[in-house]
């Protein structure tokens, strides 16, 4: 393999924001870019942001297409490295896409902000992290702010997100008192100014902390970073790159993202420690990032700008092989050879001049319904990348039409739907009206303003009493026969004819409830059926 290619690779890194919302990840990115050069001034993403926001309303979302499709993958260099930063949506528009964009990426950055610790988007993001053990980096933000202590910060994410936390850097005070942050991995000083742009500021170097030095510069809180050092130092474990490349390790980094402070300490470690792209599993073999022929798979469709024409881009994730334009590839389940004509290469902000992408760069292409999510392309082998799942809805509607003779568009509109990943669709196996499952609510305003725009359905939705769907899997044909029997009321077939299991919220046993939100009835069902298998991620197919 030739040097330049193995070079690109290593350069890359390809990851994703995860944070509960407000967390600060908006203001995160936007410094990362600075840093980057992507962006010349502040408020650009934060703009983006404000308006993606201001309503939703679904003509405002489809307003805002043109600039999501470009802005899902924020690409810039950084020192020697090319960053693909792909966009995990978040707030009302956090749907599956969130869940999906993280097949994708080779490592992930958590933001928490400190006042509030671990929330539960990061819960859930993080949950999905663990599917591949992607890395994770983390940012405690707001450090400006009075918030928790950062060991009890440490704890909250050991305990909750189930991570070893090893701090690579230490903040001295908070709120008020906050002074800065040191630099364990570095041994460096960096001291707040706040309001200032810190991209000039050089790091004040303490190589030893008994230095007189440190405590001219920090009066009472020397004494106090002095201790703290020596606690976490003797209490955590020290930074394991293996642990840490598993999953089951996270460097933890402290600042203030608002006063671009820490985020350089933080992004100069990211660069260094983040993978490059690597082994990616596929059937059946796992593919290397370094092998000569190109593949990539889809992981997010986005109906276009264009409604009428169901213009679709699909966004593919280069595994392995260098793209050029106009390249021809097998779409292995469509069984035909396709060409990337139209592709559109989310490379720096010149992307006329860009023809070549390498592995873990993603590439837009257009088409018209043809690429599903979780397809595999390949210029000759039959491979089949997997990890790329659905994941379970959380939020459920009946979907009754207005008008009975639509019928037939609507269920033309839900498949297609359903399979750019907008929304699922359950048909119940008792009764006639179709059931639609989300990961976010405002999913379920754009696939009925959608119906109405792209395929002439009126229709309405009605609550229903759901609010868990798995998936159903077993070996023992008998049994799951014997249980979809006896389960009738709560069985449905999904967009792709796949077995799959609703039950209620309803539960009058509040001491349940709590204990087992939404899942009571699945925990009852567990017991009772041992070899059922309940499945919350079911593989694109
Ligand atoms: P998100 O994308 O994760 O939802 O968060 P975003 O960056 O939009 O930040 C959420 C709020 O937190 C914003 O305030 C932002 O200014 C603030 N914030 C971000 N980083 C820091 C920080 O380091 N310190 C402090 N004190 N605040 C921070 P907002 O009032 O919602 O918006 P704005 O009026 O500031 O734009």
């Amino acid at each position: 393999m030739n040097k330049y290619y193995q070079k690109e690779i290593d350069k890359r890194r390809t990851f994703g924001i995860i944070s509960h919302p407000d967390a600060g990840k908006t203001t995160l990115t936007e410094k990362l870019l600075l840093f980057g050069g992507a962006i010349q001034q502040a408020g650009a993403v934060k703009a983006r942001k404000a308006a993606r926001h201001a309503t939703s309303d679904w003509m405002a979302i489809e307003k805002q297409r043109g600039i999501s499709v470009t802005s899902s993958v924020m690409k810039f260099n950084y020192r020697d490295f090319e960053i693909n930063l792909l966009d995990t949506p978040g707030h009302q528009d956090f749907s599956e896409d969130t869940y999906r964009v993280l097949t994708a990426v080779d490592s992930a950055l958590m933001v928490i902000d400190s006042a509030k610790g671990v929330e539960t988007q990061t819960r859930k993001l993080m949950e999905v992290c663990r599917m591949r053990n992607t890395p994770i980096i983390t940012f405690i933000n707001k450090l400006d702010r009075e918030g928790k202590s950062p060991l009890d910060i440490l704890g909250e994410i050991e305990d909750k997100l189930q991570i070893e936390c090893t701090p690579l850097s230490w903040p001295i005070g908070m709120g008020k008192r906050f002074r800065g942050v040191y630099n364990i991995f570095q041994r460096k000083l960096n001291l707040f100014q706040p309001g200032r742009q810190a991209l000039a500021q050089q790091p004040i170097v303490i190589n030893d902390l008994s230095d007189p030095a440190l405590d001219e510069l920090l009066h009472e809180q020397a004494d106090e970073l002095r201790e703290d050092i020596e606690l976490i130092e003797g209490a955590s474990d020290p930074f394991d790159r293996e642990q840490f490349l598993k999953g089951s390790q996270t460097p933890i980094f402290f600042g203030s993202a608002i006063n671009n402070f820490g985020v350089r300490e933080m992004l100069n470690a990211f660069v260094e420690l983040a993978p490059h792209p690597g082994l990616r599993a596929a059937v059946p073999r796992d593919v290397s990032p370094y092998e000569k022929p190109f593949s990539g798979f889809a992981f997010k469709i986005q109906a276009n700008m264009d409604p009428a024409h169901r213009d679709r881009i699909a966004f593919v994730r280069i595994c392995s092989g260098k793209f050029n334009r106009g390249m021809k590839v097998m779409h292995h389940r469509i069984g035909k050879n396709v060409t990337f004509a139209n592709a559109t290469i989310f490379m720096a902000q010149d992307r006329e001049h860009v023809e070549e992408a390498f592995p873990g760069d993603i590439i837009g292409i257009h088409n018209h319904g043809t690429i599903k999510i979780g397809d595999t392309f390949t210029e000759k082998e039959i491979l089949k990348f997997s990890g790329i799942p659905n994941f379970a809805s959380e939020h459920f509607r009946r979907v009754r039409l207005k008008n009975p003779l639509k019928a037939k568009h609507l269920r033309k509109g839900l498949i297609q739907l359903a399979e750019e990943g907008a929304i699922q669709v359950f048909r119940p196996v008792l009764g006639s009206d179709c059931i639609l499952g989300a990961v976010g609510v405002l999913q379920f305003e754009v696939t009925m303003a959608r119906l109405k725009a792209e395929y002439g359905v009126d229709a309405a939705y009605e609550p229903v009493d759901v609010g868990v769907a798995r998936w159903i899997g077993c070996d023992n044909q008998k049994k799951l026969s014997e249980f979809e029997k006896e389960n009738r009321a709560n069985m449905a077939m999904d967009a792709e004819d796949c077995l799959s299991f609703l039950t209620t919220n309803e539960w009058q046993l509040e001491y349940c409830m709590k204990q087992w939100p939404n899942e009571w009835q699945l925990e009852y069902c567990m017991k009772q059926w041992p070899e059922i298998n309940f499945f919350k991620t079911r593989e694109a197919i």
